[in-house]
């Protein structure tokens, strides 16, 4: 196969950037989407030119860490797919895609499509996490809980933190992320003690990053690699009304 590229090149934080084509002539099907942009990087190494950056780790969709824009899309066309994950046979000979960073104002551009995503560490810091100390691995069964709550929670828990939902929303609200993880601690007992302080505590630190907010628009779930159901952000509003409203913020 043979696919052209727009891609976003940007040297740095705050210069001015631009999309440059490249040309990818000998694209096999089976390649993954970063395999493919591997092999024009060692292109332009051998030519002595800047390769492109992206974020990369797992390259098995679970991470996190690799996301750019394909044509507009979060992750490329496919539905529950990292760009790692996302394979040439998606696309036909000859097309030409344009890639993109994801762009929002809480991630500033690091290089070309790499962001600087530390804002969704610094939510988690706020409180995504339980402080009580539960000591050793239990027995599977010694805290009864639901099976339709476990299965909510572990779904919640799916979040990889990519930031995608992030990219896709006109708001560039990062509710959908911010809520899984509220919902996957809040949803079990051994999140109850601070359930109200830890959502109160991530939505002021995620409008505090620049992140939007959430109207509704479902662009987030659309994209999420992970399908992070938008029910979490209806689950975080509660939340946050009873702990704002009803409990005083405690
Ligand atoms: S909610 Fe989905 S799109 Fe957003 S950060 Fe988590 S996995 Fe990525
Ligand atoms: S590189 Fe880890 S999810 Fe894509």
């Amino acid at each position: 196969m043979r696919i052209n590229l727009r891609v976003w090149r940007q040297p740095g934080p705050n210069k001015p950037g631009k999309l440059v084509e490249y040309t990818a002539p000998s694209v096999s099907p089976d390649m993954s989407f970063l395999e493919m942009l591997d092999v024009v990087n060692e292109g332009l190494i051998a030519k002595g030119e800047d390769p492109i950056a992206f974020d990369s780790d797992c390259r098995e969709g679970i991470c996190g860490t690799c996301g750019f824009m394909i044509d507009g899309l979060a992750h490329g066309p496919m539905r529950a797919t990292t760009v790692c994950q996302l394979h040439m046979r998606s696309f036909k000979d000859g097309d030409t895609l344009t890639l993109e960073p994801w762009r929002a104002r809480a991630f500033p551009i690091v290089k070309d499509l790499v962001v600087d995503r530390s804002a969704l560490d610094r939510i988690i810091q706020a409180g995504g996490y339980t402080s009580v100390n539960v000591g050793g691995a239990q027995d599977g069964n010694a805290i009864l809980i639901p099976k339709p709550t476990v299965e909510q929670a572990m779904d919640a828990a799916q979040c990889i933190q990519c930031g995608a939902c992030v990219a896709a929303c006109k708001n560039a609200s990062a509710a959908l992320f911010t809520s899984a993880k509220i919902s996957h601690l809040g949803l079990l007992p051994q999140g109850q003690i601070e359930r109200s302080t830890r959502v109160v505590r991530m939505v002021a630190r995620h409008d505090a990053e620049g992140f939007g907010s959430c109207s509704n628009e479902g662009e987030c779930e659309a994209v999420c690699p992970k399908e992070i159901s938008i029910t979490n952000i209806a689950r975080m509003n509660r939340d946050y009304f009873a702990a704002t409203l009803i409990r005083g913020g405690r």
